[in-house]
């Protein structure tokens, strides 16, 4: 007889994984939003020094790495919680915040992750369409607030559709958000944005705003995907509290943040690896939009392009893979007829374009 599982277990949707991580080094990776730059040899020898002392736990006040980021963005230690990547975190306000009869409100598609949130507590998710140039309506997101709503989530860049709406809109709609509902808004990729000014630019906003939540990453920026290390700054002590209160103690390896730490020590390098990719992303959008393809204006490390008439999504997807070269499908991250494709190096990239002209030829 098979084991019986929670029904809520049923409800939780399959994150879709990204495949080829079997098929060698001759393949452009570009279907996970990853930097294409290894971290510093600094970086990988702190997280290597960690390793001679792996028979202790790991620190679990994470004070160096908390105090880092608190000098950093000038938030006082307190109130910046950690996590085992940003979906931990994510996870973690899902299970702390929501429960049957509360809603959570989030723009369609966005951050695969999110429909997890509602599936796994019992809340109901009131997912809200993009507008026509695939960005986030926020009047519309603002309406769907209710009484209900417990977290609002905004994806800015939004995965996977890489648009961003400007800090201004952001601010229009928390004027609208009662005080008791948690605004997480998920800045995985705001170091690409042009449209959101520098990444002190929404800090502003947690001063005012203290149901906001700044939900960042070293995934992508600091290139630590591997590793596993993301963070909150909040607006209030109140969800750090929350969100440590429901996982495990320990939830953050020792040389993960031990790279953390060292990783921030390096912006200059940060800086210059995100003009690079902003450089290839502008080329690579330029290059798409003169094939005749729609292209979103992208503020985040990938692009997001939608597919002539006539082209089967599926198609494409796996003619590029048999020319060595992986991206994702749009029907698996919520829109038919789509493709989200990382910025690489040049060289990825101008194998993605020719592969690309093959395909749809
Ligand atoms: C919008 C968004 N938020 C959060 C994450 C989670 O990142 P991580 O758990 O690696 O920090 C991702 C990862 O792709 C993302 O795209």
């Amino acid at each position: 007889m098979p084991i019986e599982f929670a029904a809520r277990t049923r409800r939780i949707p399959v994150y879709p994984l990204a495949g080829g991580y079997d098929l060698g080094a001759d393949v452009a990776m570009l279907a996970s939003n990853e930097s294409c730059f290894a971290p510093l040899p600094v970086v990988a020898q702190a997280a290597a020094a960690a390793l001679g002392a792996t028979h202790r736990y790991p620190d679990p006040s994470y004070a160096p790495l908390r105090r880092a980021l608190a000098d950093r963005y000038g938030i006082p230690p307190a109130r910046i919680a950690l996590g085992n990547g940003s979906c931990d975190v994510l996870l973690a306000a899902g299970e702390a915040l929501l429960e049957a009869g509360a809603e959570v409100v989030y723009a369609w598609p966005a951050f695969s992750v999110y429909p997890h949130l509602a599936a796994a507590s019992g809340a109901r998710a009131i997912e809200v369409p993009l507008d026509d140039e695939d960005r986030h309506d926020l009047d519309a997101i603002a309406m769907e607030v209710t009484v209900a709503t417990r977290l609002v989530l905004i994806c800015n860049p939004n995965n996977p559709t890489s648009t961003a709406v400007t800090l201004e809109e952001v601010e229009a709609l928390l004027r609208r958000v009662p005080g008791h509902v948690c605004v997480i808004l998920d800045e995985a990729y705001c170091e690409f944005a042009l449209t959101l000014g520098d990444t002190y630019a929404s800090l502003e906003l947690l001063h005012k705003y203290p149901n906001l939540v700044l939900l960042r990453t070293f995934s992508k920026v600091y290139g630590l995907a591997a590793l596993r290390v993301g963070y909150a700054l909040c607006g209030s002590e109140d969800f750090r509290v929350a969100v440590d209160q429901v996982r495990q103690p320990f939830y953050l390896n020792a040389a993960a943040q031990a790279a953390a730490v060292e990783a921030l020590r390096h912006q200059d390098e940060v800086e210059r690896r995100v003009t690079e990719t902003i450089a290839e992303r502008l080329a690579l959008e330029d290059r798409l939009r003169g094939l005749g393809l729609w292209v979103a204006r992208s503020d985040a490390n990938f692009i997001w392009l939608h597919l002539p008439d006539g082209a089967e999504e599926a198609d494409v997807v796996s003619g590029l893979r048999d020319r060595g070269v992986l991206v994702r499908a749009g029907s698996s991250l919520g829109q038919d007829g789509s493709l989200r494709v990382t910025v690489g190096a040049a060289a990825e990239n101008e194998r993605f374009v020719e592969a690309l002209k093959g395909v749809l030829n």
